[in-house]
């Protein structure tokens, strides 16, 4: 028996309450998570008071108070941490204006990390349809930033959706201008600090 399936007997658990078996593509994290992370390593975590923020492709996310804790199966993202938490280190959080804080990182052999993040506020499900549309456009090849702001400068006031779109446009201004590569930029891997958009999912960009 496995620490998931363990852990489903205990009556407090910080574990998403999904039956064995039920694992489908939106929950590989679960299921890897659940395949490497020892009933001790779990245990340590239930005393925590960890509630559930999402689970992923790589992994599980908890919220600690205004933390993040993330444990990952993702070379990438571990490897993104790391550059990110020392920039932060030297520069401050907001040398990197466009990725959440990265407050510390620890290997849980053999294969997942625990990452300590900035906690941020996951899109609604109109702005996560509005970001996949919008973004899509001007992070495209076939239309220039230039070309989907006025295309879009004529419905901004009558929808609403003024702060998202300047949400957006900043980020990948802010993208670019750091010369940072889009691997899996989709809307649940960003979220709102404050008027900001930024890159919650570590595992997404790429840094040269
Ligand atoms: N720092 C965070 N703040 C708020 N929600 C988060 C945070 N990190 C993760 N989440 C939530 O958990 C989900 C899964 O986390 P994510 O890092 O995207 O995992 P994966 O690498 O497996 O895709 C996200 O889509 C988001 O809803
Ligand atoms: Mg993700």
């Amino acid at each position: 028996m496995n620490w998931y399936e363990k852990s489903l007997i205990k009556e407090a658990s910080p574990l998403p309450t999904l039956q064995q078996g039920e694992y489908s593509r939106s929950s590989y994290g679960l299921q890897d998570v659940d395949k490497y992370l020892s009933q001790e390593e779990a245990d340590k975590m239930s005393k925590e008071k960890l509630s559930l923020l999402g689970v992923g492709g790589n992994g599980i996310a908890w919220e600690s108070g205004n933390t993040a804790i993330k444990l990952t199966v993702d070379e990438l993202e571990k490897r993104n941490a790391k550059i990110i938490m020392n920039k932060q280190k030297l520069l401050g959080v907001s040398a990197l204006p466009f990725v959440v804080g990265v407050y510390s990182i620890r290997e849980i052999p053999p294969h997942l990390d625990r990452i300590e993040i900035e906690k941020v506020t996951p899109l609604d499900m109109t702005e996560r349809r509005f970001f996949e549309w919008f973004y899509g456009e001007i992070s495209g090849d076939s239309f220039s930033l230039e070309s989907a702001s006025s295309r879009m400068a004529a419905q901004e006031n009558k929808n609403g959706f003024e702060k998202i779109i300047f949400a957006i446009k900043k980020l990948c201004n802010c993208l670019k201008e750091y010369n940072i590569d889009d691997v899996d930029i989709f809307s649940p891997n960003v979220g709102w600090r404050g008027n900001d958009l930024v890159i919650l999912d570590l595992g997404a960009i790429d840094f040269p």
